[in-house]
């Protein structure tokens, strides 16, 4: 193994023990106890085969003599129906004890692959926007999903591999009471057997980090697949998708097959290396050693169950390594989370009102920290509360990044933002965004009915408060025609509903929060005419009530805005107040500062 390999095993199995010290404990000890029953178990058939007359005429062998003083010293006759009476109630305390042992180690198992999928998780929310939007989300459901199961599944080899240990140990020491000689013969056959075997763990390392290359794959493809689905068949490009995704799993199939020979290897060699251990044992003990026969029957026995759990010891050692690349990478997901984590948020944040203005000072920002182009470059305007500004621009100009960061999604590279005076970071960030209602420029339903699509955002609403919403996005009329009105399914991403339907919804869905600040980014973009006439109607009985960020490409939207600020390459191209800003122009100050 190489070091590498062996630091990522020996932080694994620390991580276990110290999420579940215990627990790993309570199944370590039952792990000797279930051991020494069955040693106890296979020492009973010593005087159950003098019993029946296995030993021959000769005098009764050291440890026959031993276990007959034990009989004595509890005052127990050894009679066949003693010792076939003491043989049962040892496996019936061994199966008891396999039992609890089982479901404890199921229990350990399942709370580990919990808790690792749940430290990722939190990771996760917890996260910059800048550092999520640069993972794949099928990396991360990959890792919350089969990393975490295949660290599961390691989990469960670790405890098989201890329990097989701490049996095989009794059963080496049952042999040594038998015969030293013979049992160091055995043990140094079987390190010869480990020798032969140990570079097939490195072979199971490098099976497992391909074998996790193809699932990333896969889920990548699955992911890309069905996201664009529409437009794969309606390009009729699927048979490329479906291509793909044979030529991927067939690569994961192989690299299975792959480590299912690796696996299987020290099984066959085990077997048929037991079988010449055993007859070349058989002659040395007959022939050199001449042991007892009941003691040969027990060693010959001993062996023959020895072996193969060192076949098992290795095989699990090699469904461990096998599966390390995938701890190493949910370790990997985590730090980087980690590292890149917002400040904490205080809970329950009491929400913001926004008495004055948001102002942005100097702002700069760009996609790639200290490379690359601008997307925002030395911006500095006012968003006065109460008014409705707009940002216009050509695509790409920067309004949604802008946007981004008056959300405090993200931070700027320099300058600063200002809400009513305080600078938006640190631990103000979560109570501004409890106070946002916004509606993104990709909308997104979740795929559940109207209300609960509505309820998410803001769970203690009345029916009354749902309904007005719906009213004020000029939604109520089409969701009371759908069979179920608000109780009807979306479906997936709210495809069952039309593009302008959609947004309607996220709009009523940003409004029913009440909040001190919407923004609406292309909110309207799918409406008609006669819907977003009604929602501008709606919104213009909000004005003075609430602060409003409108990016629109639609002159008829800008229309309602109290001023406008054109972007241009990431800068500042103009601001002026609007046709509706105009008509009060001594009430409202221009935007740019
Ligand atoms: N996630 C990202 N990573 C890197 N660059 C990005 C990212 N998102 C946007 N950009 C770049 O930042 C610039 C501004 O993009 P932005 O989305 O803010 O434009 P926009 O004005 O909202 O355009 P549109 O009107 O088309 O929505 C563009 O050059 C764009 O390529
Ligand atoms: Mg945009």
């Amino acid at each position: 193994m190489k070091p590498n390999n062996r630091k990522m095993l020996s932080h694994y199995v620390g991580t276990l023990f110290r999420y579940a010290p215990c627990r790993v404990t309570q199944s370590l000890t039952m792990m000797v106890f279930s051991g020494l029953t069955q040693g106890v178990g296979v020492v009973m058939l010593i005087p159950l085969l003098g019993l029946i007359g296995l030993n021959g005429a000769g005098e009764p062998s050291g440890l026959t003599r031993k276990i007959g003083r034990i009989f004595e010293w509890f005052r127990l006759d050894l009679t066949l129906v003693t010792v076939l009476c003491l043989y049962v109630g040892i496996v019936a305390v061994y199966a008891g004890i396999t039992q609890y042992q089982s479901v404890l180690n199921t229990e350990i198992v399942q709370r580990f692959t919990k808790a690792i999928q749940d430290r990722l998780y939190r990771a996760l929310c917890r996260a910059q926007w800048r550092c999520l939007i640069g993972t794949k989300s099928s990396q991360i459901t990959q890792a919350l999903t089969s990393d975490a199961q295949r660290v599961g599944f390691a989990t469960q080899q670790l405890l098989q591999l201890s329990g097989i240990f701490i049996v095989a140990c009794v059963h080496v020491w049952v042999a040594l009471m038998i015969s030293i000689p013979m049992t160091l013969f055995a043990l140094a056959c079987v390190s010869v057997f480990l020798l032969l075997l140990h570079p097939l763990n490195r072979r199971a390392h490098s099976a497992g980090e391909t074998l996790r290359d193809g699932m990333t794959k896969l889920y990548g493809e699955v992911s890309e697949h069905l996201g664009a689905m529409k437009l794969a068949r309606s390009h009729g490009l699927d048979s490329i998708h479906e291509e793909n995704f044979r030529v991927i799993t067939k690569g994961v199939a192989d690299q299975m097959v792959l480590f299912s020979r690796i696996n299987s290897t020290p099984r066959m060699i085990y077997e048929i290396g037991a079988a010449v251990v055993l007859a070349g044992f058989f002659y040395v003990a007959v022939e050199i050693f001449q042991i007892a026969p009941e003691s040969l029957l027990i060693i010959v026995f001993l062996f023959a169950r020895l072996l193969p759990k060192f076949s098992s010891i290795q095989q699990c050692a090699q469904r461990i390594t096998n599966a390390l690349p995938s701890f190493q990478a949910l370790l990997d997901m985590e730090r980087t989370f980690m590292e890149n984590s917002e400040p904490a948020a205080s809970y329950p944040a009491k929400n913001l009102v926004l008495e004055n203005y948001i102002r942005l000072s100097n702002v700069c920002f760009r996609y790639t920290k200290s490379i690359g182009a601008w997307a925002v470059k030395d911006v500095s305007i006012v968003l006065p509360a109460r008014k409705i500004t707009a940002f216009v621009g050509h695509s790409g100009a920067g309004k949604s990044t802008l946007a981004d960061l008056i959300l405090g999604l993200f931070a700027p590279e320099s300058g600063e933002i200002f809400i009513d005076g305080q600078p938006l970071k640190g631990a103000r960030i979560h109570p501004w965004r409890q106070s946002i209602g916004y509606v993104p420029q990709e909308t997104f339903l979740f795929n559940d009915t109207i209300r609960a699509n509505l309820l998410w955002a803001m769970p203690r609403a009345t029916e009354k408060e749902l309904w007005d919403a719906l009213e004020l996005a000029a939604a109520r009329d089409f969701v009371s025609r759908q069979p179920k009105g608000m109780d009807t399914p979306v479906g997936e991403r709210g495809t069952r509903l039309s593009g302008g339907e959609r947004q309607q919804i996220a709009l009523a869905r940003a409004l029913l929060r009440r909040p001190t600040f919407l923004l609406l980014d292309e909110a309207t973009s799918s409406v008609d005419s006669e819907g977003e006439r009604r929602i501008q109607k709606a919104v213009n009985k909000l004005r003075g009530e609430l602060t409003m960020l409108i990016i629109a490409h639609r002159s008829a939207t800008i229309r309602m805005a109290d001023s406008v600020i054109t972007l241009s390459a990431g800068e500042v191209a103009g601001a002026e107040p609007s046709q509706a800003g105009s008509a009060k122009a001594k009430r409202c100050p221009p935007s740019y500062v």
